[in-house]
């Protein structure tokens, strides 16, 4: 047999389409048994309201990803070693911590302020009710549902400037600053304006990520304003490997250091530690040169106090000792390029998957979920956009243990009682949010197989109907459906 044989150089040569993720499933949770007709009660009794569903009836949970993913061992060995460990003066944890976030985001703790707090809302909070001014107005590209309430929970406005339906958008960063008309409001606003806000990667515009230049561009326009530029950073990694993998100049620098730019051209953040980093934790980190330093003497002091008063000391934040060194990991490992070009392309391939069944989904995808498109799903049926077609979706879906989130006319619409008038916002999205390290493509599949199954029979879904909690602040958390 003289056959030609395969040389072993062939075959690490080879390029394959698919790439493993970059770890093995160490722990798994089996699902509780239940059956179609305990999830409808169950269902039929929290309003068809998702957060009011119980999570153990679930097959495939992809509601969220903070505070879901699937801790590493390192993890869990450091947050062991938190264990009992003492918490309420400078303890290993907090030390910790505090290294691995100057190591992280850059800032000099001899310039800035870190205030720890247990989530991202807790530290949004912190900062918009220290916040001193007559008629203030906020802009961001887009704000994060808690960041926008937090704000209007102040008695200050807060207006979104994003590049979605500017027409010249580029395709890449449709998280973007829409800067011309960020330009036009710092100028009608002059005097008014405390707080720029960049969130990235941009969660409530289909989770898209935001460029280094238009980073830059903010600001610079926010210094020639003398107004101060934060970010809320949530999905810091992610908008960073974007970054990395998308825009001229930055394909051979490490995330680390994409990181720190970005951080760079921001005054201060707010942060929550919940996406991709740890099950809790949120943090306010402010330059003591902030504009924002200036236009309020004492607001560094007065937000101290109020960490101490809401959320324990400065070492504490609200979290155990175990809490602290389980961020202090996460932060280690989050910037870690393998893992985020698995955690990326896992979202892709989902998105993907649900495309090849038909399915409307928002294109570029973004770097923790999936959206659909709601008009597009129902396009052609004679569902409108106050029949939350969203709401109807993802409830049915709860009877296949199922869990999305609608984010479009119902969760940032808004009802006047007085008129019973609703104004809905620009875009109406499902979002199947992907923890991080959680979940494998089989269970993605059936998500798609579910979804696919519904939008054949799309004329047939019911439209929602609020029963409670139509005009509430945050209405989805708390409202009540029926589904006629
Ligand atoms: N900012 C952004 C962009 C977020 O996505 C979130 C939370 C927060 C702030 C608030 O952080 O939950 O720690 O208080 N997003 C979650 C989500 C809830 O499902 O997208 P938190």
């Amino acid at each position: 047999m003289n056959r030609k044989k395969i040389s072993l150089s062939d075959i690490t040569a080879f390029k394959t389409e698919h790439v493993p993720r970059p770890h093995v499933n160490a722990l798994v949770r089996p699902h509780c048994d239940y059956s179609a007709a305990e999830r409808r009660a169950a269902a039929e009794l929290g309003g068809w309201n998702v957060f009011k569903f119980p999570s153990k009836m679930l097959l495939v949970d992809l509601l969220t990803d903070s505070g879901t993913m699937t801790l590493t061992h390192d993890q869990i060995s450091e947050m062991m070693k938190g264990a009992g460990g003492g918490n309420y003066a400078i303890s290993e944890g907090y030390e910790l911590l505090k290294e691995q976030i100057e190591r992280t985001f850059g800032f000099d703790p001899k310039e800035s302020e870190l205030y720890l707090f247990p989530q991202g809302r807790v530290a949004e909070h912190a900062l918009c009710s220290c916040l001193k001014g007559e008629h203030m107005v906020v802009l961001a590209n887009t704000f994060f549902d808690t960041t926008r309430a937090n704000f209007e929970w102040q008695g200050i406005v807060a207006e979104d400037m994003t590049v979605l339906r500017g027409g010249k958008a580029d395709a890449r960063f449709l998280g973007n600053m829409n800067l011309e008309k960020l330009e036009r409001c710092l100028t009608k606003y002059k005097g008014r304006v405390p707080i720029v806000y960049s969130t990235i990667t941009n969660n409530t515009c289909a989770g898209q990520p935001v460029s280094m230049a238009n980073f830059r561009a903010t600001r610079d326009l926010c210094r020639a304003h003398g107004v101060s530029f934060f970010l809320d950073a949530c999905r810091f990694p992610q908008n960073a490997y974007f970054v990395k993998t998308r825009e001229r100049g930055y394909a051979d620098r490490s995330i680390d250091d994409i990181v720190r730019e970005t951080m760079s051209y921001a005054d201060g953040i707010t942060i929550s530690f919940k996406k991709d980093v740890a099950p809790i934790g949120g943090a306010l980190i402010v330059r003591k040169g902030a504009p924002l330093v200036t236009r309020q003497p004492g607001i560094l002091r007065f937000l101290r106090s109020h960490q101490r008063i809401a959320a324990s000391n400065e070492t504490q934040g609200a979290m155990t000792e175990m809490d602290k060194m389980t961020i202090a990991e996460g932060l280690r490992i989050v910037t870690n390029e393998a893992y985020l070009r698995g955690r990326i392309g896992q979202v892709a391939e989902f998105g993907t998957y649900l495309a090849n069944l038909g399915l409307p989904v928002v294109y570029p995808f973004g770097g923790h979920a999936v959206y659909l498109d709601t008009d597009k799903f129902f396009k052609g049926t004679d569902m409108r956009r106050e029949d939350f077609g969203g709401i109807a979706l993802t409830s049915l879906l709860l009877l296949k243990g199922v869990r999305l989130c609608e984010l479009g006319s119902f969760a940032f619409g808004k009802y006047d009682a007085a008129t019973g008038q609703e104004t809905f916002p620009p875009d109406h999205f499902v979002c199947a949010a992907i923890p991080a390290n959680r979940n494998e493509l089989q269970d993605f599949m059936y998500v798609g197989d579910c979804l696919k199954k519904l939008h054949d029979r799309r004329d047939e879904i019911p439209c929602a109907v609020p029963v409670f909690g139509r005009d509430e602040p945050l209405r989805h958390f708390e409202a009540r459906l029926k589904l006629v």
